[in-house]
């Protein structure tokens, strides 16, 4: 059965260029880049999916048309398949233009920042909360549990207020992601909630206020789109949105959730490498191959 939630629309930033897949993101966005055989978008917009929201909003920008057309009907290709009589790689290629999801875009026209990016989308979302999701973060929930975001959407419902996925990342890590640092609910069911109450955009290691780290999904009131407007440029002189949550902690609280399961960092090559070799594992056409071949190569 569907979940109801007060949670329906998720935006998606995926104007980066992906500098660091070149050459293969010269022609393609880095978000299309498959991970065994779908594309990181994808895994992004069926987590999307499984917390209950129903309209995605791409923040995007030049050479992105690829992720408009994967959500889009692809005639020719779902004509051939039907004629062929391929009746599962159709039902493939139609799976991700669900009847019950509206998708949107919008163009930021110069990269500003990921705040920057999610001020794009103010005028799609409107007055009420939303869900950020970066698909270079590929996130696998627990085994048989929830996906991440849904586990937030689950601890959203009871807030009604601004929620970040965290986890601990080593001290040598600080300078790659906004750090929080708060005051642990202790009410809280398994303990895994943070009351922040302060909240740094990739600090050095001997100025950040601790490691828990700012994985990319974050659930967040409309209230934080005029503070992210007040907001100067700041680290690597773009708009972040850490500042303009940093700033919104000044008029509503913002938790930190500790979510259950695993981040895939994909916007590096050795993350976008474990996430190809662990879910091809787990995946059921090639997954029991996969595992014999790894178990016979001679590493050295
Ligand atoms: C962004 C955010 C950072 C967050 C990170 C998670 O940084 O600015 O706060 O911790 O995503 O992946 P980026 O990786 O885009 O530089």
């Amino acid at each position: 059965m569907q979940k109801t939630t007060n949670l329906n629309k998720a935006v998606f930033p995926v104007a980066g260029l992906g500098t660091r897949f070149l050459p293969a993101t010269k022609a393609q966005p880095k978000e299309m880049l498959p991970v065994v055989d779908k594309p990181l978008i994808q895994y992004a917009v069926e987590e999307a999916h499984a917390a209950g929201i129903r309209h995605m909003i791409f923040v995007t920008g030049r050479n992105k048309r690829a992720i408009e057309d994967h959500f889009d009907t692809a005639y020719e290709l779902e004509n051939e398949l039907e004629v062929a009589q391929k009746f599962e790689l159709l039902a493939l290629v139609r799976s991700m233009q669900a009847d019950d999801m509206d998708f949107s875009y919008v163009r930021q026209p110069r990269s500003l920042g990921l705040g920057h990016a999610v001020l794009c989308a103010e005028h799609l979302v409107g007055n009420e909360a939303f869900a950020v999701l970066l698909a270079d973060d590929l996130m696998v929930g627990p085994t048989g549990g929830q996906a991440v975001l849904a586990q937030m959407a689950d601890q959203f419902r009871e807030l009604q207020q601004s929620l970040l996925a965290v986890q601990e990342v080593p001290l040598e890590q600080t300078r790659r992601y906004g750090i929080v640092a708060g005051d642990s609910v202790t009410d809280a069911p398994g303990n895994r909630l943070i009351k922040v109450r302060t909240m740094v955009e990739k600090p050095a290691p001997e100025l950040a206020p601790s490691r828990m780290g700012v994985a990319g999904r974050y659930i967040l009131t409309p209230a934080v789109f005029k503070h992210i407007r007040r907001q100067s440029s700041g680290v690597g002189g773009e708009i972040q949105l850490t500042d303009g949550i940093a700033s919104l902690m000044a008029e509503e609280s913002v938790y930190a959730f500790q979510y259950q399961g695993k981040r895939y960092d994909c916007g590096s090559k050795a993350g976008f490498l474990e996430a190809t070799v662990e879910l091809a594992l787990q995946h059921p056409e090639v997954g029991e191959h996969f595992r014999q071949y790894l178990n016979n190569l001679k590493l050295d």
